[in-house]
């Protein structure tokens, strides 16, 4: 099977929180010398101009407005909202929460569902997130659902957060991650699980080298590079 998007070779990587797909996707990107839309960081960005708005994560109408009039530019690898750098303040795991909490609105999912579709532009594009494969590009080339247990994924958020020197607990962050896990599994719109046409990739016991060397060898698989 080859289906592109207008002829535009798609990897939608799909997949639970922490699970690496962001850096999976990323570094498959890089390789291939094609886009790459992180779409959690639109949840995430919207969350974080919502709470400094002022605007509750229970007004799905006034979060859906705000998702449409979001100005954001994804620019070498650094994210701008409002002429701001904000990188880093969408990583914190209360942004994640947040994330989590206003995807779960049908109209906040539909008002990013067209800026998500113009990432997708010659040569090629890796997405990563969570209905990547079943909604925003169902067309996919090659859809990917990759995933490692709650304790490996705990581990790895542990590690990123610790890296970046911002305070991080452990068992708490295993706590967040299977929180997020079910309410993202559980929602009614979109919710996170793996499409009968995804293939899985289990990464709790291969590094971020084999994940992508794997990624890149079924997409080799499916005949378009
Ligand atoms: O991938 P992430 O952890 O940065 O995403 C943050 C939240 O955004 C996640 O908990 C669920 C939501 N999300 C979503 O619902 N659909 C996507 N395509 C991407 C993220």
């Amino acid at each position: 099977m080859n289906l592109t998007l207008k002829g535009i070779p798609v990897i939608a990587i799909d997949g639970p929180s922490a699970s690496g797909k962001g850096t999976v996707a990323q570094l498959v990107a890089e390789k291939l010398g094609f886009h790459y839309l992180d779409s959690g960081a639109l949840y995430r960005l919207l969350a974080l101009a919502a709470s400094r708005r002022g605007v509750s994560f229970e007004d799905e109408e006034k979060l859906a407005r705000l998702a449409e009039g979001l100005a954001i530019r994804f620019e070498n690898g650094e994210i701008w909202m409002d002429g701001e750098r904000v990188g880093d303040a969408i990583r914190t795991e209360e942004c994640g929460n947040g994330a989590s909490m206003i995807a779960a609105y049908p109209r906040v999912r539909a008002a990013l569902l067209g800026l998500q579709r113009t990432f997708c532009k010659a040569p090629g594009l890796v997405a990563d997130g969570r209905d990547m494969g079943s909604v925003v590009f169902p067309a996919a080339t090659l859809k990917i659902f990759l995933t490692a247990s709650a304790e490996v994924r705990a581990d790895r958020r542990y590690k990123q957060l610790m890296e970046k020197g911002m305070r991080a607990n452990i068992r708490q962050i295993l706590h967040d991650i299977r929180q997020r896990d079910e309410r993202d599994s559980a929602r009614s719109v979109a919710p996170l699980q793996k499409c009968a046409d995804a293939s899985l990739l289990e990464t709790s016991a291969l590094t971020i080298a084999q994940a992508v060397d794997e990624v890149l060898a079924r997409f080799r698989q499916v005949g378009v590079q």
